[in-house]
């Protein structure tokens, strides 16, 4: 069964054990949580814009006194609020996918020369094993590159000095009329993932990092899934985590 399909599974459980009398009063629940939904992107939104002007300011401030501590705190600050609030807006938004006939490794080597800096930073080691013998799937460039970022971005951030990042692929047979699935695989040999953590990890806005928004990964499963596919991840603490992703592949 793919995500999507439990999920609708899941949902269809919960509406039929509502008590009859109760499923009105459950709806304009549902419909109260869509239109705070809309508020909240449109509050990211004015967020968004009011921080303009503070972050010019403090831009012009540093220029002038670039030893000023406070100002250092603002713009720090002023950044991570930017990134929570630009996080949500995506998160919020209706996704519409742009979707073209797309090669995976292409993309995978994109988003790997995204982070290459800051792996080259770390002195963390790259090992690139892509196995899989059709790469064609149909997706959305930006999004899918957007997923793989922010999975290699997690990996990189629990890795340390001279650690090590490992980006595989392989196609999976079709079987039990499932059709052929490409794997990606994302291994580190980072710091792993405790298992309160683990719990509750795509939770939106679960973070262990001060300067995290725990967004990341409740927008890499979201992405992962319009594209009909799934993530599945597994850790010991100590040492590592392993992310697979599966998408389904063109013939
Ligand atoms: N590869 C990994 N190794 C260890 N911990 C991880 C890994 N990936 C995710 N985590 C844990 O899951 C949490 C949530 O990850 P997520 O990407 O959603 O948010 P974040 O990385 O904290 O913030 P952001 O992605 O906004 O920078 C992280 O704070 C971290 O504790
Ligand atoms: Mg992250």
């Amino acid at each position: 069964m793919t995500g999507s399909e439990s999920q609708k599974t899941c949902l269809h459980e919960r509406l039929l054990a509502v008590p009859p009398d109760q499923i009105e009063e459950r709806l304009a629940q549902l419909d109260r949580l869509a239109t705070l939904g809309t508020l909240a992107a449109a509050m990211a939104h004015e967020i968004r814009n009011a921080l303009v002007p503070g972050k010019t300011l403090v831009g012009l401030l540093l220029e002038k006194q670039p030893e000023d501590e406070l100002a250092g705190m603002v713009r720090r600050e002023i950044g991570r609020i930017d990134a929570i609030v630009t996080r949500m807006l995506k998160f919020s938004g209706s996704a519409q996918l742009n979707l073209s006939e797309l090669r995976l490794h292409e993309v995978l080597e994109h988003s790997l020369r995204l982070i290459q800096a800051q792996l080259e930073g770390k002195y963390i080691s790259l090992h690139r094993s892509f196995q899989a013998a059709a790469d064609r799937v149909r997706g959305d460039e930006y999004q899918l590159q957007q997923a793989f970022v922010n999975l290699l971005m997690n990996a990189l951030e629990a890795t340390g000095y001279n650690g090590t990042i490992a980006v595989a692929t392989e196609t999976l047979a079709a079987s039990d009329g499932a059709p052929a699935r490409l794997q990606v695989t994302i291994r580190d040999n980072g710091s792993g993932i405790a298992p309160e953590v683990m719990s509750r990890l795509f939770e939106p806005f679960f973070t262990t990092k001060p300067q995290g928004t725990g967004l990341g990964l409740p927008i890499t499963r979201r992405i992962i899934r319009e594209h009909h596919g799934d993530l599945s991840v597994e850790s010991q603490p100590g040492q590592g985590a392993t992310y697979h992703i599966f998408l389904p592949v063109l013939s």
